[in-house]
């Protein structure tokens, strides 16, 4: 085992967190992301193969990364994803390894996935209804994506969590949002509500169209008592959680947009070409993957990325006049 100093940025925010987006290809087109078409994916060239992605993560282990979560796109689109686990699971100090997934093919692969050492997965759902998930997705898939949900949980990977953004007289009827709640403390799944981000391809979002935490919470009242739980349950975690009914039960809502929780972040980002993201809203890129074919040296790496780290800026700026959105859509940047 090797150390490095841990990544401390200059607001001294440690960074804990890695998430790796494996592919930038997805099986469903969730319009908060992408347009029906999809965009012009990543060459193939220039995606990092198994080894190099566990490569890098070794270096960000030794600097003291401690959780990798990986991401798309739709991860499970890559046919090496058990073998990506592996090699990460094989890393020392083990980091734990999640994943956030549309749980579409998730079926099939949540035992291999758990075998090779991943410990939880994170669910897109937004919709409990066939026609709703066509009309939001794109893609007739809803019946794949619960079989996903279940698969996991029989496989352990638990906490399944939901995440749900709410996209205005689409899926954001009062009595669907309850009805995502009750379906997820009646399987004992985490639900948290995501505000919607500046992050889709299209350039869509419309900040008087968002769903706002508040807006998503008065929805909520309407079937359940929320207690708010005090800030030190979400440590780093951004999700705001509320004890439903009196508890145990929780769900949690992410106002990424109207209650930033930058001053907390500990994430880094990797994208499936090898760029270094120091925020989801950067607008510049660390290159990782040039110095790393050209042979650099994990030293050389490590220094890449602590100098990205470094230069990370205090908060995303959504909230500013000068905000713009990045080039990179979502799905190459991953959650
Ligand atoms: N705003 C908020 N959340 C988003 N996600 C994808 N795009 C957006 C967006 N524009 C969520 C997905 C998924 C995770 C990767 O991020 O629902 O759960
Ligand atoms: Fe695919 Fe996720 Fe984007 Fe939906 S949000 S299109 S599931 S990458």
């Amino acid at each position: 085992m090797r150390t490095r100093e841990p990544l401390v940025d200059s607001y001294g925010r440690v960074h804990r967190d890695l998430r790796i987006s494996v592919t930038d290809r997805c099986s469903l087109r969730c319009t908060y992301c992408m347009p029906e078409d999809g965009v012009p994916w990543l060459p193939r060239a220039t995606m990092l193969t198994t080894e190099e992605i566990v490569r890098l993560a070794d270096v960000a282990v030794s600097m003291g990364i401690e959780e990798i979560r990986l991401t798309g796109g739709e991860p499970l689109l890559r046919r090496d994803l058990v073998d990506v686990v592996g090699g990460l699971a094989g890393l020392d100090p083990a980091p734990e390894i999640s994943m956030t997934t549309n749980a579409v093919g998730l079926a099939k692969n949540a035992a291999a996935l758990r075998d090779a050492g991943m410990t939880r997965v994170n669910v897109s759902l937004d919709t409990l209804r066939r026609d709703v998930f066509i009309t939001l997705a794109k893609r007739d898939r809803l019946a794949d994506t619960l079989a996903g949900i279940r698969a996991a949980a029989d496989a352990g990977l638990v906490p399944v969590k939901l995440n749900t953004v709410l996209m205005r007289d689409i899926n954001d009827a009062e009595a669907d949002v309850v009805g995502l709640l009750d379906f997820a403390l009646e399987h004992g799944y985490e639900l948290r509500f995501i505000e919607q981000m500046p992050l889709d391809a299209q350039h869509g979002w419309d900040r008087s169209q968002m769903i706002s935490g508040e807006e998503i919470l008065d929805k909520l009242r309407s079937g359940h008592e929320l207690t708010p739980l005090p800030d030190e349950a979400r440590g780093s975690a951004p999700a705001e959680l509320f004890e439903v009914d009196g508890g145990p039960a929780t769900v949690g809502v992410i106002a990424s947009v109207t209650m930033p929780f930058c001053g907390s972040c500990d994430r880094v980002r990797l994208t499936a070409d090898g760029m270094i993201r120091n925020c989801l809203f950067a607008a510049g890129e660390t290159d990782l993957r040039t110095p790393l074919r050209d042979g650099a040296s994990d030293d050389d790496l490590a220094a890449l990325l602590r100098a990205s780290i470094t230069a990370k800026l205090p908060g995303h700026g959504i909230n500013q006049p000068t905000f713009l959105q990045p080039p990179r859509p979502m799905s190459a940047i991953g959650g």
